[in-house]
Parts: C-alpha cells; structure tokens; sequence
C-alpha cells in the first residue's frame, strides 16, 4: 500500500471551463491539476471559428496567473453549417486540436449540435485527411428512446456506421457510462479511444434518487445501472491505451442546479485527481493510473508527454459543501465527504 504516489503530470482530456465570472472562479482547480486540457466548445453562442478559439484560450489563459504553465488545447463545435476550409485552417494554425460532435439537443447548449451526421461527409472527410480528432458526445436524442439507453443506441445507431465509413478518422467517445461504449471502444483499434469520468466510475444511477431527487448526481451522458459502472471500472483500470482521463467537469451554479429543469453537469475539478485515485486505489490498480491519467490521452493525441510530476498522498482531504465562484454557490462533486486521496500541493 504506498502512501504517496508520484507520477507525471496529468491533462484533463475534457473539461468545460465556462466564460466570464465562472471561468475566472474554476480555471485554477483544473490548472492546478493538469499540465493541459480539452476545452469544450459549448459556450453561448459556441466556439465555431478559428478566432473564437483563439479569444477563448486568451480568456483562459488571463483567469490564471502568468506562471500557471497550463495550456488550454481548443476544439470546434461542429454545427450542421460547419466549414471544412475554416476547420482545417484553425487545425493547422494550432487555434483547434480537435472538433466536437453534440447531437443537436443532446446536453448543455448543444441547440446548435449537428441534426444530421450525414449532412457532415465533407467535413469528417476532411478532419481525416488531415488526421484531426474528432470528439463525440454519444448520445441519440430520440424522444422514443429511453434516456438510459441513449449511449448504447447511439453506439449500434450512429458510431459503429462512422467508425466504417471513415477508416482512418481518429474518434474519442466522450464520457463513456455502458459496458456496450466500452467494449466497442476496446475492440475498434488504436483510433478509437474514450474518456472517461469521476462520476462515471463512482456513481451508479441510484445515487439520483439517495433518500431523494439529486441534482448534483445528474449529468449527461446520465448515471447507469451497477453492471455498466462496473464494466467503466474494469475498461479504465484495464491498461488498455484507448482510456483515459477526461472529467468532464462541469459547473453550473447552486440554483441553476437545484430547479424545476436542472441543468446536467457535475463540476468535480476541485478533486478530480483525488477521485481517480481512489477509484484506481480500490481497484488495486494505482500502478496504473499514470497511464491512464498522463500517457494515454497524449499518444492518442500525438502530443509530447508532460515532463514534471505531481504527488498523491493517502490522506484525507475534506470537500466543502459548496464553493463560492464568482459570488455564487456551486456544489462540487463528494460535498461535504472525505476522500482518502489528496493532492500534495
Ligand atoms: C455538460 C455541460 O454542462 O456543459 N454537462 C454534462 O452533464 N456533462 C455538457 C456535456 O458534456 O454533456
Ligand atoms: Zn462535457
């Protein structure tokens, strides 16, 4: 049992670092944390040109201090309007390091998200000839299909048909919650890889109703039964290279969380690290962390790894009930728990 682990340092392969007030409340927990990061493009209106992510990554980078080190790594939010020449100039200049796929009402802003994939051809034609990533949330939004088994339709439905009709596409399922995401990812080859969260290896879908309606639990892709947060579990501490860390963190302020329509988003970045580890401590798999969380996500990206280190130490580390950001309460992931893993500054 060691009782302090040093490994490289990690990047977050997903995160939602929001603008404004929020932005400048959150930016540190992830910079903190994580040498770089994969930022979501959902903003209002969202990031779709190469100077929107270029001003973007400037606002990030203004909420940290100058010396933070972090670099924020920019993606496209692809709209049934996206534009091959715009997206393969932001990716060349280095203003994209990949497009994101919302199906359009599928999350959080997502009412610019793509209605029809087909409509794309020439732009996934392109990001394939140009070998630039192509970051799926995967979940059909069919009203007639059961919020529950929106992922794994959308795996037989939408992706299983891509991954053949475009071969050498490199593709990341964002946030994987179903035994059926993870064992497609793990039997399509070295281009298709997935993200995976805190939440979705800590959580199954009874932690929605604990005694009672739980927003904090709520996100999207929501919480499965036991047997898929299990099967997330074995895929994430399995050594395969095509998981890796993504949290996924996403905060939306107390009363826009505990509402009559609560927004989905569970901002778990103050502890990201610290969840993972005890996920990765109980699976008897500490040893594997590092790649998960600091090689993996790199070599699927074609980025160098990070040179420094962080250390984890067992020792408590208590989480507030709620974090003030920006003059609002936002509740993080474990509030008011313990976690037996904490982050040696
Ligand atoms: C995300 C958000 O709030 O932006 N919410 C979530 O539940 N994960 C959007 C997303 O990634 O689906
Ligand atoms: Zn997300």
């Amino acid at each position: 049992m060691p009782e302090r682990l040093t490994i490289r340092r990690p990047d977050d392969w997903h995160v939602h670092l929001r603008d404004g007030a929020m932005l400048a409340g959150v930016a540190g927990f992830t910079a903190r944390q994580f040498a770089r990061a994969i930022v979501m493009p959902n903003l209002a209106p969202p990031v779709t040109t190469a100077g929107a992510a270029r001003a973007y990554r400037d606002r990030i980078l203004a909420a940290l201090p100058a010396d933070s080190g972090f670099t924020p790594l920019m993606t496209c939010y692809l709209t049934d309007n996206a534009d091959p020449g715009e997206i393969a100039r932001g990716f060349a200049a280095g203003d994209f390091t990949a497009c994101k796929l919302y199906p359009a009402h599928a999350t959080t802003n997502s009412a610019h998200g793509v209605s029809d994939i087909r409509a794309l051809t020439d732009v996934l034609e392109t990001m394939q000839r140009i070998d630039m990533p192509l970051l799926i949330h995967g979940e059909v939004t069919d009203r007639d299909v059961d919020m529950f088994d929106r992922e794994a339709v959308f795996v037989d439905r939408i992706l299983a048909p891509l991954v053949a009709d475009f071969p050498a596409l490199r593709i990341v399922l964002e946030h994987i919650t179903t035994a059926e995401a993870a064992q497609f990812v793990e039997q399509a080859g070295e281009r298709v890889a997935a993200t995976i969260t805190p939440q979705h290896l800590m959580l199954n879908r009874n932690a929605l109703f604990d005694g009672g309606l739980r927003p904090h639990a709520y996100c999207l892709p929501v919480v499965k039964r036991e047997r898929h947060r299990l099967a997330i579990r074995r895929a994430a501490v399995s050594g395969s290279a095509s998981f890796f860390l993504g949290t996924d963190s996403a905060p939306h302020d107390v009363a826009r969380k505990e509402a009559d329509c609560g927004c989905a988003g569970i901002f778990n970045a103050p502890h990201a690290l610290e969840s993972y580890a005890t996920v990765f401590d109980e699976e008897g798999a500490l040893d594997r962390l590092e790649a998960f969380a600091s090689e993996n996500g790199p070599n699927f990206y074609r980025l160098p790894l990070n040179t420094g280190t962080i250390i984890l130490e067992r020792a408590e580390t208590i989480v507030p009930p709620a974090i003030d950001i920006g003059g609002s309460d936002v509740v993080p992931f474990h509030a008011g728990r313990t976690l037996g893993w904490r982050l040696v500054e």
